[in-house]
């Protein structure tokens, strides 16, 4: 496997920073930024048209001093560069983690097992974009002829949700002319309802799964298929209205989709890092191949930047170790993801995933049990929709949750004063988070001794302010790889997998297990638990299948 590390728990750079946790546990924010005026300017930090405040954290400089010795001594760097070289760094799946290689332009080399990776990637992204102008275009007919002005999306976990979010996140870029859907769910409303309103003739479908074993993807392909040939008349009219995505093009052939339609990627790109591989197919449809390039741009120059910029000034390292030092010194369980453009309202969901399935770990790399915290829960909705619904947990609750708030400069949709609006709130919260409202400025503002402990605000609360000038393929790409590499350089030090998913197995077999049961009422041998066989004796009983 990896060759033993020690648990970054016992390590000196670790140890040291408990120490700094006990000697600085009183000090506040309001103290900090009072000991030091400069300190909003110093503590911020510019890559890639993104801007990062990071100085209403709980940190001083002797804190940060520790935290980069900390990445130096869990060997940050050196993963990283063996990343960059296509290295197995995921050693339980015995597989490379080159995601950067989809983003690379066309004269870099990485290789692979020997073989660079490069002129395939770029072949699958000229057939992409081929395919993307001709349905652009209307020259892509559909079984009768009819131009294609409906992209259905099918997929789930990696194979939905960046697609999903980034055509939400694009759309003011989008070709308006065509709808988006997307189905992910195996819940039969999901197809339904993304389809109930779709002339046949005119929908394409996009099957997206790297596996192509995927219980829920299939399904729903399936349906897809028999909703197509019904209402086309014909099983040749498969050939015109689905395209795979997927590394496995045996099974996509078992399907049933031409080869000429299947775009494909590799086993060194995990699902949840698809994005940039052909899983963007719908995506480039809808925003065009030059607006899909600008993106793959952003990417790469953020992924440029991880490689090559001092620790210090390294956007997607400082946001890890900020990270490190909330959860595992400052015991933050979860953090929020607080986008203030409705456009990335999907962002949570995405990072959700790219976060918990990377790093909801509980073994380091050679299978020990880890001796301290590893990924945290990730949650969030966009601004201010949030501020009206579970704020009030994160300026007075009991529990701390680290914020990142996310703005733009300027609006896809500059309305009256919305904007401005919009980003007072945005400054205002980060605000309010940091410096709270003491008892005194109550007392002093003629608030009733009695409800001065239900007015103050604690204050102390932890966030990062991310500032771009606008919402755009290049900006968004260059967000999603700084989340991507915060993720990694978290997972480094943590010394665990960022790149495999073991835990989503047991429940996905059970299922199988379960599902004939369900049908059939024949219990699976050995017998379920008491509370498992009650449930489906009952479900059976509510469809009319046997007694409870
Ligand atoms: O949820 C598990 C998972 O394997 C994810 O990692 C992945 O993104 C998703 O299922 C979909 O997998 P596939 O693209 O192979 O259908």
């Amino acid at each position: 496997m990896s060759g033993a590390q020690a648990s970054p728990g016992s390590a000196p750079a670790w140890r040291a920073l408990a120490e700094h946790r006990r000697a600085v546990k009183d000090t506040s924010l309001r103290e900090l930024f009072a000991a030091d005026p400069a300190r909003g300017e110093r503590l911020g930090c510019e890559a890639v048209g993104w801007y990062l405040d990071y100085a209403k954290n709980l940190v001083s400089d002797e804190t940060l001093r520790l935290l980069f010795a900390l990445a130096e001594s869990a060997g940050v760097q050196s993963r990283r560069d063996a990343m960059f070289r296509g290295e197995k760094i995921n050693t339980s799946e015995d597989r490379a983690v080159l995601h950067v290689a989809l983003r690379a332009p066309r004269d870099a080399s990485l290789r692979v097992d020997g073989r660079d990776v490069i002129p395939d990637v770029h072949a699958v992204l000229d057939r992409m974009k081929r395919c993307a102008e001709q349905i652009r275009s209307g020259a892509w007919a559909g079984h009768s002829g009819r131009r294609i002005r409906n992209i259905v999306n099918i997929g789930i976990g990696g194979s939905d949700l960046g697609p999903r979010m980034a055509c939400e996140a694009l759309r003011h870029r989008a070709d308006r002319s065509l709808r988006l859907r997307f189905v992910a769910n195996v819940d039969g409303t999901d197809f339904a309802e993304a389809t109930r309103d779709l002339d046949a003739a005119e929908t394409l479908f996009v099957v997206c799964s790297k596996s192509f074993t995927t219980l829920e993807t299939l399904t729903n392909a399936r349906t897809a298929r028999a909703w197509c040939v019904q209402r086309l008349g014909s099983e040749r009219a498969v050939a015109k209205h689905f395209v795979a995505i997927s590394t496995h093009a045996e099974a996509v052939a078992q399907f049933g989709i031409d080869a000429g339609n299947v775009f494909e990627f590799w086993d060194w790109v995990g699902g949840r890092y698809s994005l940039c591989s052909a899983i963007g197919l719908t995506l480039m449809i809808a925003i065009g191949p030059e607006h899909f390039r600008e993106m793959l741009a952003g990417f790469h120059a953020m992924d440029e930047h991880f490689r090559t910029a001092p620790a210090q000034r390294n956007l997607p390292l400082i946001l890890a170790l900020l990270g490190i030092w909330n959860h595992d010194f400052l015991a933050a369980q979860s953090y929020a993801v607080l986008p203030y453009d409705q456009s990335l309202a999907r962002l949570p969901d995405y990072l959700q995933q790219l976060d918990m399935e990377s790093n909801g770990k509980c073994v380091d790399r050679d299978g020990r049990p880890l001796a301290h915290g590893s990924g945290p829960i990730v949650w969030g909705q966009a601004g201010t929709n949030g501020q009206h619904a579970f704020y009030q947990l994160i300026h007075q609750g009991t529990r701390l949750v680290p914020c990142d708030f996310i703005g733009f400069a300027n609006s896809a949709h500059p309305i009256g004063r919305h904007h401005d609006l919009l980003m007072a709130n945005f400054l205002a919260q980060p605000e309010a988070l940091a410096f709270g409202r003491t008892a005194r400025e109550l007392a002093d503002a003629g608030v009733p001794q009695a409800l001065i402990p239900h007015r103050s605000f604690p204050g102390n609360r932890p966030t990062n302010t991310l500032l771009a000038e606008a919402l755009e393929p290049r900006s968004l790409g260059a967000l999603v790889a700084l989340y991507e590499h915060k993720i990694f350089a978290q997972g480094v030090i943590w010394n665990i997998d960022s790149f495999d998913q073991w835990g989503v197995e047991l429940g996905k077999s059970l299922a199988e297990r379960i599902a004939p049961e369900l049908e059939s009422g024949v219990c699976a041998q050995p017998p379920h638990d008491s509370s498992t066989a009650a449930l489906i004796r009952r479900y059976r009983s509510l469809r009319g299948r046997g007694g409870a």
